[in-house]
C-alpha cells in the first residue's frame, strides 16, 4: 500500500456529559453531547522510511518515537490501529494539537485518542466506521481511567447527541465489557426539538477521571443501598431530560440539571469550586447548572437563553472561571 507523502488531517470534538455520570459507569442511563466548536487535531506527513510513527504534541509538551515508548497510551492506540488494519508499521509522522482543556471532562483523551485513529487509517488508505473507531479508543480509555463507562468514547466517535447505557444494570466495572460486545451498551441519538445553550465554565482544576470514579466505586462498595439509591435517582433524571429534549422544554430542564448536581454532591465528586461556580450561574439567571464530567475539578455547564447568556457568562468569569465556553444545541 502506498502512503501518501501529502498532508492528511483529520479532528474530532470534545465532549459534555449533560446528565448520567458516575451512575453511567453502573448501568444507568446518561446523555452526552458533542462540542464541535472546540477539537483535537492530527495533521499527518510521511517521514523518512524506517523511522516508524512518530508524534509531536505541542500542546501536550511531548515529542516521542512510537518504538522509543511502545507503553504510552498513544503508541498502544498507534500500535492497535495497525493490527487491526493489517498493515505493517508506517513511516509517519502525527502532529497532534487540540484546543479541548486536558483532564476538564471534556474529553480530551477520548479526542486525541480519536484523532489517532482516523488519521492513521486514513493515511492508510482506511475509513473504519464510528463503531470501530470508539472501540479502538475505548481500549485505550481504559489505559488512562481504569474503569470506564464508554461514553466518552462513543460520543466522541460519533459526533452527535447521545442516550448511552452501558449494559445490565448493578454490574461491577468489567474489564470485558465493549463497545461492540456483548453485553454491549445502548446508542441512540438524542432528539433535540427547541435549540438550547450550555456555557461552559471550567475551573481551571485539572482533575484526572480515574480518581473519583476509582473513589466513587469504594465509597459504592461501603454502601451498596445509598449508592443505589443515588444512581437510580440520576437515571431517572436522565430518562425525564430525555423527553424533555425531545418535547422541548427547555425551562423544565433547567431544574432537572440542577437536581442531578445536588445528587452528584451527594455522591461527593463535586468540590467548592463547581459549587460556587453552580451557584453563581444560578444567581445570574441560568435556567440550571451543573457539573459536567468526573468532578473534584474541571467544567461545569449552565442552562442559559439568548437573553441571560450574557450575564451568565460575566457572572461565571467574576467568580474565577479561567475560561467559559459557549456551545449551541441545535435541533436533530
Ligand atoms: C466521564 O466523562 C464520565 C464518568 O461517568 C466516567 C465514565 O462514564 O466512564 C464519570
Amino acid at each position: 500500500m502506498n502512503i501518501s507523502p501529502t498532508l492528511h488531517s483529520v479532528s474530532a470534538p470534545g465532549k459534555l456529559i449533560l446528565c448520567g455520570e458516575h451512575a453511567v459507569v453502573y448501568g444507568y442511563p446518561a446523555i452526552a453531547l458533542p462540542v464541535h466548536g472546540i477539537r483535537a487535531r492530527v495533521e499527518v506527513v510521511a517521514v523518512e522510511v524506517g523511522s516508524g510513527i512518530t508524534f509531536d504534541a505541542p500542546d501536550l509538551g511531548r515529542n516521542w518515537r512510537l518504538r522509543d515508548a511502545p507503553d504510552d497510551p498513544l503508541s498502544q492506540v498507534a500500535t492497535a490501529v495497525i493490527a487491526h488494519l493489517g498493515q505493517p508499521m508506517p513511516d509517519l509522522q502525527l502532529r497532534i494539537t487540540s484546543d479541548i482543556p486536558i483532564a476538564s471532562g471534556m474529553g480530551s483523551g477520548a479526542a486525541i485518542a480519536t484523532v489517532v485513529v482516523r488519521a492513521l487509517a486514513g493515511a492508510l488508505g482506511y475509513v473504519l466506521s464510528p463503531d470501530d473507531v470508539s472501540a479502538l479508543v475505548y481500549e485505550s480509555e481504559k489505559r488512562y481511567h481504569g474503569t470506564p463507562s464508554g461514553i466518552d468514547n462513543t460520543v466522541v466517535a460519533f459526533e452527535q447527541p447521545i442516550w448511552f447505557v452501558r449494559g445490565a444494570k448493578n454490574q461491577e466495572p468489567a474489564e470485558h465489557l465493549q463497545v461492540g460486545q456483548s453485553p454491549g451498551p445502548t446508542i441512540t441519538p438524542i432528539h433535540i426539538t427547541t435549540p438550547f445553550i450550555l456555557l461552559i465554565g471550567d475551573t481551571g482544576i485539572r482533575s484526572a477521571t480515574k480518581l473519583p470514579v476509582g473513589e466513587v466505586r469504594r465509597r459504592r462498595e461501603a454502601e451498596p443501598e445509598r449508592y443505589e439509591q443515588l444512581f437510580n435517582q440520576i437515571g431517572a433524571i436522565a430518562t425525564r431530560v430525555r423527553a424533555l429534549l425531545a418535547d422541548g422544554d427547555i425551562t423544565a430542564l433547567g431544574g432537572l440539571l440542577t437536581q442531578n448536581q445536588e445528587l452528584l454532591q451527594a455522591v461527593g465528586v463535586s468540590s467548592l469550586e463547581l459549587d460556587r461556580l453552580v451557584d453563581v450561574a444560578l444567581g445570574a439567571g441560568a435556567l440550571g447548572a451543573k457539573l459536567s464530567g468526573a468532578g473534584w475539578g474541571g467544567v461545569m455547564i449552565a442552562l442559559a437563553q439568548e437573553d441571560t447568556v450574557q450575564r451568565v457568562q460575566q457572572a461565571l468569569q467574576v467568580a474565577g472561571a479561567v475560561r467559559v465556553l459557549t456551545t449551541r444545541l441545535e435541533r436533530c
